[in-house]
């Protein structure tokens, strides 16, 4: 018999699995027939698939199929697949060594509180953040572009997961301790556990997208994991280690998180182009008081991490700092999916973060490594 071809849409399948000879020592396994629904009618659908008209795909629930990437439907969401692959590296090629000496003989007691603890934080999220994306969310997308990039995603989490337990190895902290940390500090498990539940909430195996409340569900927690947990708590959750990289310390564990905000910052805008466009085909808008109480617990978990990190405060950065600037994201990215500011009147008390979470104007500015992974043009910073 000869063997069955991948690429051969003339001949049929084997009827049968057991027409393929088992392993020698193996029993065959039973053939479809004996599955559940099964008739010989079914015809072979080789000679009966209909081109995929892009106008027919959707975020979600979408018909058409969902192996075959052209016709786009939603270009830019390749676009963020092609920018994405600008940014390679590993943890391994950013020299930790004088961070090892800084954290030893030049933090002093309330810093290295901070930067352990942001490190705690930030590890237990990136798991979250990869968990999000590859289990909750891409299983609901009905668009190949979109699981590509969302694939990537999942990737870049790992990443970053991995960048935080080198770090952690490096300096040589207690790896059981700090990874322990989330579950026995309440400010550090707070932030993470109100974004377990609503992981939680969308992953069960009822949660069906045909139900309005659900898709509103989804809507809101693909807001909140996009919106507040990657564009506001992870873009602020570094800004502790880069106040101490503007005064020279911890350059390579500060480098490591400019490679992730990096990333970060385009999980944001893919996941908030996402959000508008789902909203926008399925004819939903998300509840403004669901929404109000989304932002109040957010901001209430961020000022009891912030007052926790940074209960003794370092120079430039404290606590009242950290909060106000949450706010200001948190605006940020509210009007970035068109709705309306959480926090208004909430001022940019922190203006060197932006340009200092750009890694091309950093990297000249103190002279550190150049390892220069772009090879595409900018990529866009909001
Ligand atoms: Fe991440
Ligand atoms: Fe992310």
């Amino acid at each position: 018999m000869s063997a069955f071809r991948f690429d051969d849409w003339e001949t049929a399948a084997p009827a049968t699995p057991a027409a393929i000879a088992p392993l020698s020592g193996e029993p065959a396994a039973p053939g479809p027939a004996a599955l559940p629904g099964r008739t010989d009618d079914n015809p072979s659908p080789a000679h009966s698939l209909a081109p995929v008209n892009a106008a027919d795909k959707r975020i979600v629930g979408g018909k058409t199929d969902i192996n075959q990437l052209a016709p786009f439907k939603y270009p830019w969401a390749w676009e963020f697949f092609l920018k994405a692959n600008r940014n390679h590296w590993t943890p391994l090629e950013i020299s930790m060594a004088q961070d090892v000496h800084d954290y030893h003989h030049k933090l002093n007691g309330a810093e290295r509180h901070v930067f352990e603890n942001v490190l705690a934080y930030l590890t237990t999220s990136d798991i979250l953040a990869m968990r999000n994306i590859g289990l909750a969310v891409m299983e609901k997308m009905s668009a190949p572009e979109l699981q590509i990039y969302q694939a990537r995603q999942v990737y870049e989490e790992a990443l970053h997961t991995w960048t935080y337990q080198h770090c952690i190895e490096s300096i040589g902290l207690d790896q059981q301790e700090i990874y322990n940390r989330y579950r026995v500090v309440p400010a550090i498990h707070g932030k993470i556990a109100l974004a377990n539940r609503r992981l939680e909430r969308v992953m069960r195996p009822d949660f069906d997208l045909a139900d309005r409340d659900n898709l509103h569900e989804f809507a809101l927690s693909y807001f909140f994991f996009a919106a507040i947990f990657e564009g506001c708590w992870f873009y602020n959750g570094f800004t502790p280690i880069f106040a101490l990289q503007r005064r020279g310390l911890m350059k390579g564990a500060a480098e490591q998180l400019q490679y992730i905000m990096r990333d970060e910052v385009l999980h944001c805008a893919f996941g908030i182009r996402v959000v508008r466009e789902l909203l926008k085909e399925e004819n939903l808008s998300l509840d403004p008081s669901a929404l109000k109480a989304l932002w109040d617990e957010a901001e209430a978990a961020e000022s009891a991490y912030a007052a926790y990190i940074l209960r003794d405060p370092i120079l430039g950065y404290n606590a009242d700092l950290h909060t106000r600037q949450f706010r200001f994201m948190a605006n940020r990215r509210a009007r970035q999916v068109g709705l309306a500011e959480p926090f208004p009147g909430a001022e940019n008390v922190l203006p060197w973060l932006d340009e200092q979470a750009n890694l091309r104007k950093e990297k000249n500015f103190f002279e550190t490594r150049v390892t220069e992974y772009q090879t595409g043009g900018a990529l866009a910073w909001e």
